[in-house]
């Protein structure tokens, strides 16, 4: 049986999905992979394939990471042979599980202000299709999946997970063949792919990184999490923790200028906030999403000094200053756009469909690029610029690259993402103190391979508290805290809900904790609320950001969502506990802890005040069999204690 074959090429009699498919100029497509030689050298293995008649060459390529035991794959195919051959389809990797029924998925799946939403069903004969066709990583799927068992939950139960690093059209193929085979291939897309090669040339396959655990989804989760911390971000382990952020999104819109911008900055730096954030409308014609964008010059009347003088207030005050931008867009209302209709993918004389009024500058042309890198680096030589927000807030359409012509132009689909890495790693070698957040109209590009390039991401423009439970949790499956941007908004919000502000903060305060809400509109008492929350969430923002994160209570299924923090040395855990509404006079449940050291002692506290007993000192046994009890009331209530070891 060839079923479990480690790189199959569509050849020889195989009807299941192909790792790589080609077709050589004379039509012939068939493709049988034999083994040739491998190479050991300390945590890497390459394989070597080759053709059974031709030099068509794939290097596998694996990379063991000890401290995790996730591997990393990712293969090279070469064209030996004296003439062009196109690639039709080239995948990563492909993981086979041991044969057998009873496998369960898990995904996650969603849309704009609704991203990450756990999927779990059972794995079927036939083929389950994730992925995106629309250019970047997409909000409605994400590069990553877990298969279980069968009989796996979150604190046991044997679970195999993986996540592809590509922010571009990708593709993860879950299939069960009529004998029994379970095999996860994924990598690039291949609808609409096709990638000429010619003779020497060669392409590289993204990574596809795996893993294994058999303690369930939270230990699948956290070994990810960590791995992702320190192997994957920028900095890994030494990074910084990320900052308490104010963004002025939410409160001015596109009306932004110097004076409001100061005023803001004056309140967010009393709060305690330590990143400063200008969103959209600082440039060009930019009044309103129907002009401006490609013009990256400061708007005159808006800033008629330039930046300097909001940046120096704004360091002033002791934080940094970070700015929106959005690159690789183009209003057909711009200078930009008026002098080079050209740099937009398109297809000549078929519609240029726009979305939110924008179009899609082509990123694979080397002139974009570089245009790109120019002015963004200048932006980040002149002024003093810690972070740039960096949008992308459609889908691609029609992506046409005429200059390329018919043969090459759908290069586009990788060459476009290789071109927009490239801009994030020569910014950030040139500016090594500048960080960037991941931004695409919420969570559309968040995946293993932009956070090699990024800081942060933002997780969704949904930023109503209670909807933010469940597409927090479902990121948190894949993505670790530190990198989810959470912000403390207005009300009432997205869907007309209104929460209390402790509530809201103590959400956020689930990640990389941000303000998006009208300070002008706060009360002397919001003021003060807010003011102690984030001097809290600086105390337990290690934890947070750079501990384990435990699932207790699932707001998919319970009255109280909880989540765990436990710091990596053991000495502080926090727990977050949202009761959604309270019926029948039913108290909340006591809320078993996890993680904990069962013959320590741990002091308790509620940041406010919601310990349902006078008693503050508990052990860790105690704490993990009896649990806490909360006084959580009525709807919409909401706590944060911190535990510290004694
Ligand atoms: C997107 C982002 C928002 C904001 C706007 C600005 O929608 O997700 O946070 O930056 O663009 O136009």
């Amino acid at each position: 049986m060839l079923e479990a074959e480690e790189f199959p090429g569509w050849g020889g009699p195989r009807y299941y999905e192909p790792a790589l498919k080609i077709a050589r100029e004379d039509g012939v497509r068939d493709l049988v992979l034999h083994y040739v030689s491998h190479r050991i050298a300390g945590d890497d293995l390459e394989i070597v394939l080759k053709d059974i008649n031709d030099p068509v060459e794939v290097t596998l390529h694996y990379h063991v990471y000890p401290d995790s035991g996730i591997l990393r794959r990712s293969a090279t195919i070469r064209n030996g042979t004296q003439r062009a051959f196109t690639i039709e389809s080239a995948q990563s990797a492909v993981w086979n599980l041991l044969p057998g029924d009873g496998y369960n998925l898990t995904y996650v799946a969603g849309r704009w202000a609704g991203e990450t939403q756990i999927q779990h069903e059972p794995v079927h004969e036939g083929q389950k299709v994730i992925e995106s066709r629309k250019g970047h990583t997409s909000h409605n799927f994400n590069p990553w999946f877990m298969i279980d068992a069968g009989d796996a939950g979150e604190a046991h139960g044997r679970v195999w997970f993986g996540a592809l690093g590509w922010s571009g059209n990708w593709r993860i193929t879950v299939e069960q063949t009529p004998y029994r085979q379970v095999r996860v291939t994924g990598g690039m897309n291949s609808f609409d792919f096709s990638y000429p090669l010619k003779p020497g040339d060669t392409l590289d396959t993204p990574p596809f990184y795996g893993g294994y655990s058999d303690a369930g989804f939270g230990a699948a989760s956290r070994t990810l999490h960590r791995f992702t911390r320190e192997q994957i971000l920028p900095g890994g382990a030494t990074s910084r923790l990320r900052p308490v952020l104010y963004n002025s999104w939410e409160a001015t819109t596109f009306a932004v200028n110097e004076a409001g911008q100061r005023e803001l900055a004056g309140k967010a730096a009393k709060l305690g906030v330590e990143l400063f954030v200008m969103d959209d409308g600082w440039f060009g014609a930019r009044n309103n999403d129907r002009a401006g964008l490609g013009d990256w010059f400061v708007n005159p009347q808006k800033f008629p000094q330039g930046l300097k003088g909001l940046i120096d207030h704004v360091n002033s005050l002791g934080m940094d200053f970070g700015l929106w931008v959005e690159p690789e867009m183009v209003n057909a209302n711009s200078d930009l756009y008026r002098a080079h209709p050209d740099w937009v993918i398109n297809f000549p004389g078929r519609p240029r469909s726009e979305l939110r009024n924008q179009m899609i500058l082509n990123l694979a042309r080397s002139e974009v690029k570089e245009y790109l890198v120019a002015v963004l680096d200048k932006l980040a030589s002149e002024y003093n610029i810690r972070y740039f927000k960096w949008d992308m807030n459609r889908s691609f359409s029609e992506p046409g690259w005429p200059e390329a012509g018919a043969a090459e132009e759908r290069r586009l689909w990788v060459q476009y993402v290789r071109n927009l890495y490239e801009i994030f790693d020569r910014l950030r070698a040139k500016h090594p103190k500048l960080e960037i957040e991941s931004c695409s109209g919420g969570g559309g590009r968040i995946d293993l391979g932009v956070l090699q390039r990024v800081d942060e991401v933002w997780t969704s423009d949904n930023t109503e508290a209670f909807d933010r439970l469940r597409i927090q949790e479902g990121f948190s499956f894949a993505y670790p805290a530190k990198i989810m941007s959470a912000w403390v908004t207005d009300v009432p919000n997205m869907n007309g809900r209104s929460t209390s502000l402790a509530y809201r903060f103590l959400v956020a305060m689930q990640g990389a904790l941000g303000i998006g809400a009208n300070l002008n509109k706060f009360t002397d008492q919001d003021t003060a609320l807010a003011t102690n929350m984030i001097a809290a969430y600086k105390r337990i923002r290690a934890t947070v950001q750079t501990g384990d994160l435990y699932r207790l209570l699932s707001p998919r299924t319970e009255d109280v969502t909880a989540t765990e923090y436990v710091a990596a040395d053991g000495r502080q855990a926090v727990l977050f506990a949202f009761r959604h509404s309270q019926q029948l006079r039913e108290d909340a449940p006591a809320i078993r802890l996890r993680g904990l050291d069962p013959r320590a002692v741990y002091k308790v506290e509620s940041i406010n005040n919601k310990l349902a007993d006078r008693q503050q000192q508990y052990s860790g046994a105690y704490l993990m069999s009896s649990g806490l009890n909360l006084n959580l009331r009525g709807d919409y209530d909401a706590t944060a204690a911190i535990l510290e070891r004694l």
